[in-house]
C-alpha cells in the first residue's frame, strides 16, 4: 500500500529493540520505567510498550488521562502546576501525585488525600547541552532545592521525582551527578519509599553500558531502600519512527534546494527550537540539496543532505529518528497538512492509524 505522504511511519521492530532494553535493565536493577508521554503519545502502539514498561508519567490532566486509559500500568501525575478545577480529575487518573513545589503540595493535599504524594526536587546540578532544557538552569521554576524547606513537609510525601538530565548518553556523568544527589538530599532520601529519577537517559543506545548503569541504580535502590523509577521518553522511541515526504519542487538559489510536502516548524518543531539539523540516510553521494519545508518561514530548512542521485519532484525522502517530541508537537501552522500517522507491524505490514483532514484543521480554531 502507497500511503499519501506527509506521514509519520513507527516501526515496531525497532520499537521493540528498544523496549527489550528496557525490559533487560527492570529485570536487572528493578527499576520501573514509565514512558514519559510529554516526549510520545501515541497510543497506538501502547499494547506494545505496556509488555516492556510499567506504565506512563505526565505533565498535564490531558497526558495522565491518556495514560489512565489507553496505556493503564502505574500512572504518575506531575504539572508545574494544577489549577483548581483540574486537580479533582487529574487525582481520579493517577496513583501518584508529584507536586513541582511545596505550595502546591501545600494546597492540593487534601484534594489528592489517599494517592501517594510526591514532590519535584531540583539538585542544581544537571547534564543538559541546552539551556531551555536545563532543569538547574539559574532561576529554575523545576522542582525544590532548600532542604529548609523539603524536610517540614516529608510527612506528606512517600517519594520524590528529580529530572535534571537531557539527552545524557554518559554514564559516568549520570553516575557522578547521582552521587551530587546523594550527598546533598540523603537526609531526605532515607525517608521515602520512592524516588523518580526522571528521564533524559539515552541507555537505549547501542553502545551504553546497560549493565553497568543498571548495577549502579540497584545500588541506590537499596543504599536508600526506595522503589527506584525511570522516565524515559527519548530513549523509548529513539530511532524508530520516520518522517516520510514528498519532493514538491527542485530550485538552485546558488545551492540545489529541494522543497518537500512538510515543515520541520510544523512536524519537527524541536529540531527548529534547539537548532539542529534533521537527519537523512545514508547521506552519501554525489549530488547535495537543502531540503526545505513548505512552510513560509525562511528557516524552515530540514537541512543539507548528501543523495547518490538527482532529486526530481515526486522523489521520497525519510526524516529520521522523528519519533520523539513531534507528533506530540505537531501544529497546523500555515495550514500545512498535517502527517498522517502510521505503523509498520512486527510482520512488515504497515498500517495507517491516523489521517487528518480539513475538518481537524478548522476544528482547531473557531
Ligand atoms: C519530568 C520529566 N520526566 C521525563 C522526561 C522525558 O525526558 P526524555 O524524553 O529526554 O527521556 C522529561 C523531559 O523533559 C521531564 O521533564
Amino acid at each position: 500500500m502507497t500511503l499519501q505522504t506527509p506521514y509519520y511511519l513507527v516501526d515496531k521492530t525497532v520499537l521493540l529493540g528498544n523496549l527489550e532494553r528496557i525490559s533487560y535493565l527492570r529485570q536487572r536493577s528493578g527499576v520501573k520505567c514509565l514512558l514519559a508521554l510529554k516526549c510520545f503519545a501515541t497510543w497506538s502502539v501502547f499494547d506494545l510498550m505496556a509488555e516492556h514498561m510499567d506504565g506512563t508519567t505526565s505533565s498535564s490532566l490531558n497526558e495522565v488521562r491518556l495514560g489512565h486509559e489507553k496505556f493503564g500500568g502505574e500512572t504518575h501525575a506531575y504539572s508545574v502546576a494544577y489549577s483548581d478545577d483540574e486537580i479533582d480529575a487529574v487525582v481520579a487518573s493517577c496513583d501518584k501525585i508529584i507536586f513541582n513545589s511545596v505550595n502546591q503540595l501545600t494546597r492540593f493535599a487534601g484534594a489528592a488525600a489517599g494517592k501517594q504524594l510526591g514532590l519535584r526536587l531540583n539538585p542544581q546540578v544537571s547534564h543538559s547541552s541546552f539551556i531551555i532544557a536545563d532543569p538547574a538552569r539559574p532561576h529554575s521554576r523545576l522542582g525544590e532545592w532548600d532542604l529548609d524547606r523539603i524536610l517540614p513537609v516529608l510527612d506528606q510525601i512517600s517519594g520524590v521525582m528529580i529530572h535534571c538530565h537531557c539527552e545524557n548518553n554518559s554514564f559516568e556523568s549520570f553516575s557522578e551527578i547521582l552521587a551530587g544527589i546523594e550527598a546533598r538530599f540523603g537526609s531526605v532520601l532515607e525517608q521515602l519509599d520512592w524516588v523518580s529519577l526522571g528521564g533524559g537517559i539515552h541507555f537505549t543506545g547501542e553502545n551504553y553500558p546497560l549493565d553497568a548503569f543498571a548495577d549502579r541504580l540497584k545500588a541506590f535502590s537499596e543504599r536508600w531502600k526506595v522503589q527506584v523509577y525511570l522516565e524515559p521518553g527519548e530513549a523509548t522511541v529513539t530511532n524508530s519512527t520516520t518522517l516520510e515526504v514528498t519532493v514538491l519542487d527542485i530550485l538552485n538559489n546558488g545551492k540545489d534546494l529541494a522543497v518537500v510536502d512538510s515543515s520541520i516548524e510544523a512536524h519537527m518543531l524541536d529540531l527548529l527550537i534547539y537548532r539542529l539539523e534533521a537527519k537523512v540516510l545514508p547521506n552519501r553521494g554525489g549530488h547535495s540539496y537543502m531540503v526545505c519545508g513548505k512552510s513560509c518561514l525562511a528557516g524552515d530548512i530540514f537541512g543539507e543532505f548528501q543523495f547518490e542521485q538527482s532529486l526530481a519532484v515526486g522523489d521520497r525522502i525519510s526524516i529520521q529518528d522523528a519519533g520523539g517530541y513531534t507528533m506530540v508537537k505537531k501544529n497546523w501552522f500555515n495550514g500545512v497538512q498535517m502527517p498522517s500517522i502510521a505503523v509498520r507491524e512486527l510482520d512488515g505490514r504497515v498500517r495507517l492509524v491516523k489521517s487528518f483532514t480539513y475538518t481537524d484543521y478548522v476544528d482547531s480554531l473557531s
